[in-house]
């Protein structure tokens, strides 16, 4: 395993659209590995591809005690919602109060390539929307709400 570099809000590369992974080999494997330590060395709670100047739709989250590896993940249905702040490994410098859905319905790939579809609410519906939208470029800065008078 490998710790990579996490690029920073003002790097292109977080702004552009990652590509569907097609092949679930040994390559794709060591991504996922290099993301957990690279995430856990850093104390988050989330990281996607992007953040590590990969353009491919791989995302792994890691929120209490449950930790999940998505590959090519899209939220299908979501409900409620919920304002709270959130930050980014790629934006240190700040705390984004950040309106999500309250409950969500998520599918993805395991690394094996097994479709999953499963549910999630609170924080970890939070993280899992943050990440999946850094696979479109998005970042929470993109979202931030002015906290209301
Ligand atoms: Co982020």
């Amino acid at each position: 395993m490998a710790l990579r570099n996490i690029i920073k809000h003002g790097d292109p590369a977080l702004r552009k659209n990652s590509r569907k992974v097609t092949s679930f080999n040994e390559r794709l494997s060591m991504l996922l590995d290099d993301m957990k330590e690279t995430m856990d060395h850093f104390d988050g709670v989330g990281l996607a591809a992007p953040q590590i100047s990969i353009l491919r739709c791989v995302a792994i989250v890691e929120f209490e005690g449950e930790f999940i590896e998505m590959i090519n993940p899209e939220i299908i249905e979501s409900s409620g919602d919920a304002l709270a702040l959130e930050g980014c490994l790629s934006i240190l410098a700040k705390h984004c109060l950040v309106s999500r859905p309250e409950t969500i319905k998520y599918t993805y790939q395991t690394r094996n390539g097994e479709q999953i579809t499963n549910t999630a609410s609170g924080w970890l519906a939070r993280i899992i929307c943050h990440e999946i939208d850094h696979l479109s470029g998005i970042l929470m800065i993109d979202k931030e709400q002015k906290p209301t008078q």
